[in-house]
């Protein structure tokens, strides 16, 4: 997996995102142990430079689909990254993914509450609000919430609006194919619920923090 970063046909996944990392760093200032997840792993180009500054401490959870978070995590270890945890892939199935293995690990108490979450992954409205709703639920007091390409539409994705996938004009309307669900998640979600701020919007990636003290309800 890893050996594809800069390969041709990789360019768009081939740059770690700078605002993870410098959050993450911010985290590990203070705490050399955190907890991180990454929902969407691409080709590993962020997650090879998460691995790095956590040198072992803390846990790195994966969510992806299986055949991926799988190899990544392999070609982590062969690094010597040994905490990567690589038991959150989802099946390739249509309506598989990572929004219902976060919710299946909520509910059996099988996560670890986390100090980052960096969502990356389908970017449509569907897996992300659920993802967000499980994820708030995951979110430490202080930790973040990143999400990224706030500007991403399916209209503007080169691999998936409709002139080059059909099958977009028949899975979505006209309406959800130029919206940005990004934002309508960030909009929908995340800002109407008194335990996170906003924080910054940095490049295309909306950051938010849980609140150290939750406000009374
Ligand atoms: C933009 S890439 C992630 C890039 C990566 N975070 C990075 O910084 O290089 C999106 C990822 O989300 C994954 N993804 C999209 N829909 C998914 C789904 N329903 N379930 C699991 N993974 C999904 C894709 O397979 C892909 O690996």
């Amino acid at each position: 997996m890893l050996e594809k970063i800069g390969m041709p046909g990789f360019e768009t996944l081939s740059a770690p995102d700078a605002t993870v990392l410098r959050l993450l760093d911010e985290i590990l200032s203070v705490n050399p142990a955190p907890v991180v997840y990454e929902i969407g792993v691409g080709v590993g180009a962020t997650t090879v430079e998460i691995a790095a500054r956590m040198a072992n401490g803390g846990q790195l959870l994966l969510f992806s689909r299986e055949a991926d978070v799988v190899e990544l995590a392999r070609d982590l270890r062969a690094r010597g990254f040994s905490n990567v945890v690589d038991a959150w892939g989802s099946p390739g199935n249509t309506y598989s993914g990572y929004h219902f293995e976060l919710a299946r690990g909520f509910v059996a108490d099988a996560l670890p509450r986390f100090d980052l979450a960096y969502v990356d992954g389908g970017h449509v409205f569907h897996l992300d609000a659920a993802a967000a709703s499980v994820l708030k639920e995951l979110c430490r007091p202080g930790g973040f919430m990143i999400f990224d390409d706030w500007n991403w539409s399916l209209a503007k994705s080169p691999t998936q609006n409709p002139s080059v996938r059909s099958a977009t004009a028949r899975d979505y309307d006209p309406r959800q194919i130029e919206a940005s669900h990004v934002q309508l998640v960030c909009k929908a979600i995340m800002d109407p619920d008194p335990r996170y701020e906003f924080v910054v919007l940095e490049g295309q990636s909306a950051v938010y923090r849980r609140r150290e003290v939750s406000p009374a309800t």
